[in-house]
């Protein structure tokens, strides 16, 4: 596995360190699922992300508070897969929140939208279910509160900013986690500079920055009324201290505002974790 270490500084009586993963994108099938999951999985599949999820975990276990999965851990919606993220989750020092492929039913065949994500949620409730939260989630680690927010269609909603602010009541340094990250300026840049898109998958984008993008990834991915009310409220929120995502398979590390980091980091389908040490 390929390790990335960071070091958050907010004052912390004893340190809490974190294995931040995202994106392991696993492609299990079995007998259970049917040959257009098995296609896909034959297509995608690649043993070693499972090598590196094993790697991540142990690693955890042995040397971090807790082991953050941001999302995709699943590539698609199949039996095997379920099971597996289902044994991955409920691991004790396992944190998760679900990305946009941990509901895609075969990857792209359809238009991603609340109904979408909701009939898959039962499909997998349907196969067992993966025994955690997966649109809204939050831990005690240490003298941190892990919040965890379902953003993987690009929008967040009002509902949800609503739990946020009872989980920040708690009093605690909130260290928020999602699929999607928000807009950054260098962020945005780099996305284009490094793989030039036809956008650049990340949340509350405004009408200027949503120009290069082309018509279909525009309508997507802009930020809808509750998104831009949830992007000021964490903006302004100085007990939540900084955010980690994925989504975007690189890691960057930028600041929101001056007391406000944002981590993306890379895919963990090529073994890609990051340890963050808050002290
Ligand atoms: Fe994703």
């Amino acid at each position: 596995m390929k390790l990335e270490k960071s070091t958050l500084e907010i004052v912390l009586e004893r340190p809490v360190k974190l294995l931040h993963v995202t994106d392991t994108h696993l492609t299990l099938v079995d007998e259970r699922d049917n040959e257009r999951k098995h296609a896909l999985a034959k297509r995608l599949r690649d043993p070693d992300k499972e090598k590196y999820l094993c790697e991540q975990l142990d690693y955890a276990r042995e040397n971090c508070d807790l082991l953050v999965h941001t999302g995709d851990l699943m590539d698609f919606v199949s039996h095997a897969n379920v099971e597996k993220a289902r044994e991955v989750v409920s691991d004790e020092k396992v944190f998760f929140i679900a990305g946009n492929h941990d509901y895609s039913q075969y990857v792209g065949e359809a238009w991603e939208d609340k109904a979408y994500r909701m009939n898959s949620y039962m499909e997998i409730e349907r196969m067992g279910g993966l025994g955690v939260p997966m649109l809204f989630n939050s831990r005690v680690a240490g003298g941190v509160n892990i919040v965890g927010i379902d953003n993987s269609y690009y929008l967040f909603e009002d509902w949800q900013i609503v739990r946020l602010k009872k989980e920040v009541e708690k009093g605690l340094p909130v260290i928020l986690t999602f699929h999607d990250p928000l807009f950054e300026q260098s962020l945005y840049d780099y996305h284009y500079e490094h793989s030039p898109e036809d956008c650049t998958y990340i949340v509350g984008c405004d009408e200027e920055h949503l120009l290069r993008y082309s018509e279909f990834r525009a309508y997507q991915q802009r930020p809808d009324e509750p998104t831009l009310r949830m992007i000021d409220y964490i903006k302004s929120e100085p007990l939540i201290k900084a955010i980690l995502t994925g989504h975007l398979h690189f890691s960057f590390e930028s600041r929101l505002t001056p007391t406000l980091t944002q981590y993306v980091t890379g895919g963990a389908y090529d073994g890609t974790c990051r340890e963050l040490t808050i002290v």
